[in-house]
């Protein structure tokens, strides 16, 4: 006889893991089904962003900046600190140490609010006694099969993520040519680090290794710099990436690929038409993500993907199967760990009659370089496609007292706010700190703020977040006090 739950999930990363746990709280009885394992072969709850993603991401960022602070920058403090001597190993067992703490507090969640995990891969196999029927089967470190379960389950959540993009006829090997998952443990810091795709994991890993030490070029297929990114911004940031000796070039098109014994040979076409080459000892391929549905028997349950992989879904999360919920990086929208998370609490809400709401335009975007790169709402050219008339207002962190005091005078603050109603339509930060900042922003657009709202505010002084406020004040009928 199948075991039967109220609500099965099926993946562990940051939508699935929270959908079971809000479920649990609200007194459903509910299992989830993860199948990653670790390097060690051990199985491990949080999916791509906590073990091969966010969180190992930035440990990484954090001990490279630290190195380069070390290196480099301490001195402007009078603080003198000798040479400095890279301990990678070490690093590398700090981001493992931080991945596994994380991972194993999943685990304890689940124990805390009796989340059974269903150890295995999971497959629909078509209607069950009660609600949709899946089998589970746990392929074993070596592929050494066991059995598989059957659970019954009311409600399913679809949350398997996503999966790096490969380049046709390019196998990432993960020694020479990695993704994300082989770009976050190199045994060593490569001389030359060519990189492929100049988007989140482009930047922020190619800055992980370059202040360790690695020449990095990425090339780039977009013509135009972080095309999502408010163009204030993405120039901005260009400017510091470049002056730290990041090499990027963009309207690239890329040609072979060769991968020898010591390293890797790229040809490519520069934006003039002339042809390039690459020569590095490691490749980070970095061009997007895919939707994870291989081997989830959707049509069982008579689903299809859409053209780009992905489970439609409408507003709320709904798939065309009945209480077949899809979150995360398996559906429509950004690929962020935040976001499926949200969906997540909105699906297990739903699923308990409640009726939650996601305003997926307050969903903050973070770039994890130095200076970060963040922003909620819409950009000056989005609000110029919509033909929305608005007015704007500007900070320099190259005048806030806080910032000279860490030493981080780059970047601004920019608030975007309608021309009639001074509603706050779009913030847009680089700076240290920006995905801090940026969390304040979302909050004042979740309540539909106007910018005089914020510049109204009472902000700690001295603070990153006055730079908010007094762009705020600047882009709203009173003015800026600072400027
Ligand atoms: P991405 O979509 O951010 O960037 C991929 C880049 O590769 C694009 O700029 C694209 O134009 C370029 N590209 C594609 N094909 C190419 C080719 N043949 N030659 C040269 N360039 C090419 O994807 P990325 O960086 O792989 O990240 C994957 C996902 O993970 C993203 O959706 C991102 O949102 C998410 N992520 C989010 C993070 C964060 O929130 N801080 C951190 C890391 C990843």
């Amino acid at each position: 006889m199948p075991q039967t739950f109220d609500v099965v999930v099926i993946g562990a990363g940051p939508g699935g893991y929270i959908a079971a746990v809000r479920a649990a709280q609200l007194g459903f009885k509910v299992a989830c089904v993860e199948k990653w394992r670790n390097p060690k072969g051990e199985l491990a709850l949080g999916g791509t962003c906590l073990n091969v993603g966010c969180i190992p991401s930035k440990a990484l960022l954090a001990s490279s900046e630290a190195f380069e602070q070390a290196s480099g920058h301490l001195g402007e403090h009078g603080v003198e600190v000798g040479s400095v001597r890279l301990d990678l190993a070490k690093m590398l067992a700090r981001k493992d140490a931080i991945v596994a703490k994380m991972t194993k507090g999943i685990e304890f969640l689940f124990r805390k609010n009796g989340i059974a995990w269903l150890k295995g891969h999971a497959r629909f196999v078509g209607a069950g006694d009660e609600g949709w029927r899946i089998e589970v089967l746990d392929e074993g470190a070596q592929g050494d099969a066991g059995a598989p379960q059957l659970v019954d389950a009311t409600h399913v959540v679809i949350a398997t993520g996503s999966k790096a993009r490969h380049l046709p006829g390019v196998a990432v090997d993960n020694v020479r040519v990695c993704d994300n998952e082989g770009a976050l443990s190199l045994p060593e810091v490569p001389k030359r680090l060519g990189v492929i795709g100049a988007g989140v994991i482009g930047l922020e890993l190619g800055s992980v290794w370059r202040r360790l030490g690695a020449e990095v070029t990425i090339v780039e297929a977009m013509p135009t710099f972080l095309a999502g990114a408010d163009d204030g911004v993405a120039k901005e940031a260009w400017k510091q990436l470049a002056k730290q000796g990041l090499k990027i070039h963009l309207g690239a098109t890329l040609g072979s690929v060769e991968v020898g014994g010591d390293g890797v040979k790229v040809a490519w076409t520069d934006a003039a038409g002339a042809a390039q080459r690459l020569e590095c000892d490691r490749l980070v391929v970095s061009v997007g993500r895919v939707p994870n549905t291989d081997g989830l028997g959707l049509d069982a349950i008579g689903l299809k993907v859409d053209e780009r992989g992905f489970v439609p879904v409408d507003a709320q999360c709904r798939t065309a199967a009945a209480n077949v919920w899809a979150i995360g990086d398996v559906v429509r929208g950004p690929m962020l760990a935040h976001k499926a998370e949200d969906e997540g609490v909105m699906v297990a809400e739903l699923s308990a009659g409640q009726k939650p709401h996601i305003d997926y335009n307050c969903i903050p975007w973070v770039i994890y370089t130095s200076p970060e790169i963040a922003w909620v709402g819409r950009t000056e050219r989005q609000l110029k496609a919509e033909g929305r008339a608005y007015k704007a207002g500007q900070f320099p962190f190259s005048i806030n007292g806080r910032a000279l005091g860490i030493g981080a005078p780059e970047g601004f603050v920019k608030v975007l706010a309608d021309a009639a109603t001074d509603e706050v339509l779009g913030v847009h930060v680089v700076s240290a700190a920006a995905s801090d900042l940026v969390a304040e922003a979302a909050l004042a657009m979740e309540f539909k703020a106007s910018a005089e709202d914020i510049g109204r505010v009472c902000h700690p002084h001295p603070s990153m977040s006055e730079a908010l406020r007094e762009a705020a004040l600047a882009a709203s009928e009173r003015r800026a006090l600072n400027m």
